[in-house]
């Protein structure tokens, strides 16, 4: 039976349905409010605005809870491969076992890059941020593979490919910046695996595969890969409302995480714990900056628009962390760092107040230096990891019957109308 909520505005009231979700959320549907009221919402942020309905990812940001299509990422981060949790957040549902080795070999095939793409990277600077160069190569992927995403297999196939070529193109861009051989993806290595031997193989000194670093890019991966209705999956599913092809979509997706206040965050926090270091260690300096109103500095890694509890992932990265680091035995002045920043953050009124805890980026950083991955590739680590979601949501948002073009309104707060004046009368 439809609920529905009243809204009483200069003597009239409408009646708006109120959809509940299977968790139980709740949601005045307003789509017919300007046609019936003349009237339109504001919400900056959007932080109490739902823009769809999605079967994809739950979050409970006072529990703390995550699951990629009901199943929780704990689970997924425990049992699952990459490539698994990118099929089930995509298709819906757990793979066969024929169907994830299919799965596996079309991915194998399809992770070589057109030899042509190689000469765009000879265009950017030496010190281009890879998060730019990767946004573009995305988007210059379409010009090589220009399926029409107007059947089902032509839709299959990109989808495969770019979740297959987004490694070998991030690879590329770090050998290619540091003047070395590019190195090729193997058909006898695993999806993590494969990254790691295409950014650190080299003729002179080969990569040796660890297993406990490859596991730990596979949760890192696993735990990036979907986060419901944020900034950059937003910027995907806007980007493809006006249908256009998936690469480009992507490639706005990319440009969205790269903002230190959201996948970019993970590089600022090291670079943040570094200054730190260099400072001398004052941690209270650090807190003090974070809660001064006037100062715009923020304790990057800590808050959340969705949790107001430890966020899940975090906690895994956070012994992710503590286990890589005491089994490399290589003391990180950061991770000691990091965790008196914690602790005094979180023993801290202002944090408390403001409901403020680390986030996934506030130790993800530590994770990706002991595998080896350089600070300035840390958000596109983010990227692959968030390409299986970007992907999943978009697919729905083109599956979705009532899809529509994005297009919100606004309140104008311009001049009033007034007339032109010709140049020699201005004063
Ligand atoms: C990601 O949305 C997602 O799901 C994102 C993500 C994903 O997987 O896709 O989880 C990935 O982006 C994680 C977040 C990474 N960003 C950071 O770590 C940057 C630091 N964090 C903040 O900038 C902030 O917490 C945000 C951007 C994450 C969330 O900001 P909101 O929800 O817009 O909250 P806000 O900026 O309005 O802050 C509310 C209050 C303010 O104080 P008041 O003016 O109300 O008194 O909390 C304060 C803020 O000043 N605050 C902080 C703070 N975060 C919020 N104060 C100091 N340090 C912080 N980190």
């Amino acid at each position: 039976m439809t609920e529905f909520a009243t809204l009483t505005y200069n003597g009239k009231s409408y009646q708006l349905p109120v959809l509940t979700g299977t968790e139980g959320e709740k949601a005045i549907d307003i789509s017919t409010l300007k046609t019936r009221s003349g009237l339109i919402t504001m919400d900056n942020g959007l932080s109490s605005t739902g823009v769809c309905q999605s079967a994809i990812t739950f979050m409970d940001g006072e529990k703390g809870i995550l699951r990629y299509r009901g199943i929780p990422v704990e689970q997924l981060a425990e049992y699952s491969s990459f490539k698994e949790t990118a099929y089930l957040l995509i298709n819906g549902r757990l793979p066969s076992r024929k169907e994830l080795t299919r799965f596996s070999v079309l991915l194998n095939d399809l992770s070589l890059v057109h030899e042509d793409l190689r000469e765009f990277y000879r265009g950017f600077p030496r010190h281009s941020h890879p998060m730019g160069i990767l946004s573009s190569m995305v988007n210059a992927l379409r010009s090589f593979y220009p399926e029409l995403e107007t059947t089902d297999e032509g839709i299959n196939l990109t989808m495969a490919r770019l979740l297959s070529k987004i490694r070998t193109l991030a690879a590329m861009s770090y050998k290619i910046s540091r003047g070395h051989r590019v190195v090729y993806p193997r058909p006898d290595l695993t999806y993590c695996a494969n990254f790691l031997n295409m950014m650190f193989d080299s003729p002179v000194r080969p990569y040796q595969i660890d297993d406990e670093l490859v596991s730990a890019l596979r949760v890192f991966w696993i735990l990036h890969a979907d986060h419901e209705q944020n900034c950059s999956t937003t910027a995907v599913r806007v980007v493809g409302s006006g249908r256009v092809n998936l690469y480009a979509a992507i490639s706005a997706g990319i440009a969205a995480l790269w903002g230190p206040l959201h996948g970019g965050a993970n590089q600022a926090v090291i670079e943040m714990l570094e200054k730190i270091v260099k400072d001398g260690g004052n941690i209270q300096k650090v807190i003090d900056r974070a809660k001064d109103r006037k100062d715009p500095f923020r304790l990057f890694g800590f808050g959340h628009r969705v949790y107001k509890t430890y966020d899940p992932r975090g906690k895994i990265i956070k012994k992710m962390a503590d286990r890589l680091l005491e089994k490399q035995r290589v003391p990180d002045p950061l991770l000691d760092i990091a965790k008196e920043l914690e602790i005094a953050a979180r023993k801290d009124d202002y944090f408390i107040e403001h409901h403020l805890y680390p986030n996934v980026d506030f130790y993800s950083g530590l994770v990706l230096r002991a595998i080896g991955i350089p600070t300035n590739m840390f958000t596109v680590m983010f990227a692959i990891g968030r390409l299986p979601g970007w992907i999943a949501q978009w697919k729905e948002s083109i599956d979705d019957p009532g899809w529509k073009i994005t297009r919100p309104r606004q309140v104008y707060t311009g001049p009033t109308c007034r007339d032109y004046i010709p140049i020699d009368q201005r004063t």
